[in-house]
């Protein structure tokens, strides 16, 4: 009896155990994070900036993406991990402060098609889930790239346990067919589960090199394999391809070509404006030029401008062929963040950052931003994401090297509780100078 009893008890005890696990936060987040009384005139902002002792999840910290309404939107990249619990300090700084979320990884190819016939949507439902709490955008980071994307895309027989650079030097790659397929496939069905709840996608990230489309020396697979298609001489079908496919599952989606570098290097925004115009008057309708921006705070800010008025001249060409969408054409800011190991520290491998650090790069931010907010005025950008909810949480810690880089808004939770920088306070008076809007 005493046995029957305990059973029951225990069974029980795993049944609320489970329901407590399934239940809803109940806490309603769009009202508290809509609060009136969270806007704050000049003078105000002023006075919170000078004493910085407020923290990322405070509930009177003023809210970043309120700063920018009606101009652009303001998001951030992190990790699904972040998002697990919408309790903690990082959570409610996303949900606080930002209108536009992204997964820093789990959204990549690898993650998402492992093997064959095998999907793991479980981290991108999570953050659908998650933004319907808060009525915040997605953008889906990435469908196509040369790196975190399966491997076995690109052998001949999938289940191969042979490296693709061993099938490549032994001749059982795929083939150009057999890598389209896996490709559409693999964009077909993502981006027809997240049709109604993803509104921005990169569809593919970093194809180009300094000056033209990577090929196999600049580590990707992709072009070599799927050729010259179409044979006028170009081997960026593959990129074509994946625009394609991706309109065929969403003619209202948002689909954007992402890469890096094009803030400083004028051969690879002329190399991107190049291949956006000859696909655009192909008939394929890309809607947008992402430029990552993992900036150092000693960028040239004027010379960065003079890249993304280059990109945003695209729009021209854009509203040319496709009339019907006439204005639509966009630049993104898709992954900004600021390395500060810059100069005489370099190379540094630990640095104890100093108040007239955070300053120089608040300013830095200061001029970043309104940069941005010139062509969002001009109507050719339409949101900045930040890569990282705080110093803690970026991927310049450890690339190149290990070590405790500083190149986000927020400093590190273990320290301060996710203390707000001067940064995050500059870029939150740009957009307050800018839009005007919650002047009291
Ligand atoms: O998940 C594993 C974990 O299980 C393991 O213990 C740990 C040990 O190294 O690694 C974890 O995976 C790491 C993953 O991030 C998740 O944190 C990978 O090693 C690491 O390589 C990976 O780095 C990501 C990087 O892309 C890979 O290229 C960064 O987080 C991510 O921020 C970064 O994002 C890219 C954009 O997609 C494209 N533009 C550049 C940007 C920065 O590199």
């Amino acid at each position: 009896m005493k046995k029957i009893l305990a059973l029951i008890l225990v069974g029980l005890m795993l049944f609320s155990l489970a329901a407590c696990q399934k239940e809803e936060p109940k806490i309603d987040y769009n009202a508290i994070l809509n609060n009136p009384d969270l806007t704050y005139s000049a003078e105000e902002l002023a006075k919170m900036t000078e004493e910085g002792t407020l923290t990322v999840a405070d509930v009177n910290a003023p809210q970043l993406y309120k700063y920018y309404e009606g101009l652009m939107k303001i998001g951030v990249a992190f990790g699904a991990n972040q998002i697990n619990d919408l309790e903690t300090a990082e959570a409610k700084g996303i949900l606080k402060n930002y209108n536009v979320y992204v997964l820093g990884n789990e959204m990549k190819p690898d993650y998402m098609n492992p093997a064959p016939d095998t999907w793991n949507f479980t981290a991108a439902d999570r953050l659908v889930e998650v933004a319907s709490l808060t009525g915040a955008e997605l953008r889906g980071h990435t469908l196509g790239w040369h790196s975190q994307v399966p491997q076995w895309w690109f052998k001949a027989d999938p289940n191969d346990t042979r490296s693709v650079q061993e099938c490549y030097e032994q001749g059982a790659l795929a083939s150009s067919e057999q890598l389209i397929e896996r490709l559409e496939k693999h964009i077909t069905t993502v981006v027809t589960r997240y049709k109604d709840t993803v509104q921005y996608w990169d569809v593919f990230n970093e194809v180009l090199n300094a000056d033209s489309i990577r090929r196999i020396s600049d580590d990707s697979w992709w072009a070599d394999i799927v050729g010259d298609v179409d044979g006028n001489g170009y081997y960026d079908d593959y990129v074509e391809i994946a625009f394609r496919a991706a309109r065929a599952a969403d003619e209202d989606g948002t689909f954007i070509i992402n890469d890096f570098n094009m803030e400083w290097q004028a051969s690879k925004t002329q190399a991107m404006y190049d291949m956006v115009e000859r696909m655009l008057r192909k008939g394929v309708r890309i809607d947008g030029v992402g430029f990552q921006s993992h900036i150092s705070v000693d960028c040239n800010v004027e010379y960065y401008r003079t890249q993304i008025e280059k990109i945003a001249s695209l729009a021209e060409v854009y509203d040319e062929c496709f009339p019907e969408y006439k204005g639509n054409f966009r630049v993104q800011i898709t992954e900004l963040d600021m390395n500060m190991f810059v100069g005489s520290i370099a190379d540094k491998g630990y640095y104890t950052w100093k108040p007239e650090d955070f300053q120089r790069q608040a300013e830095k931010y200061t001029e970043l931003m309104n940069m941005f907010a010139d062509f969002a005025e001009e109507g050719v950008l339409d949101m900045v994401v930040f890569w990282g909810t705080d110093d803690g949480n970026s991927w310049l810690n450890s690339t190149p090297k290990i070590r405790r880089n500083a190149a986000m808004l927020v400093d590190r939770g273990e320290e301060t509780n996710y203390l707000l920088k001067p940064a995050y306070w500059a870029v939150a008076k740009v957009g307050l100078e800018r839009t005007a809007n919650l002047i009291k």
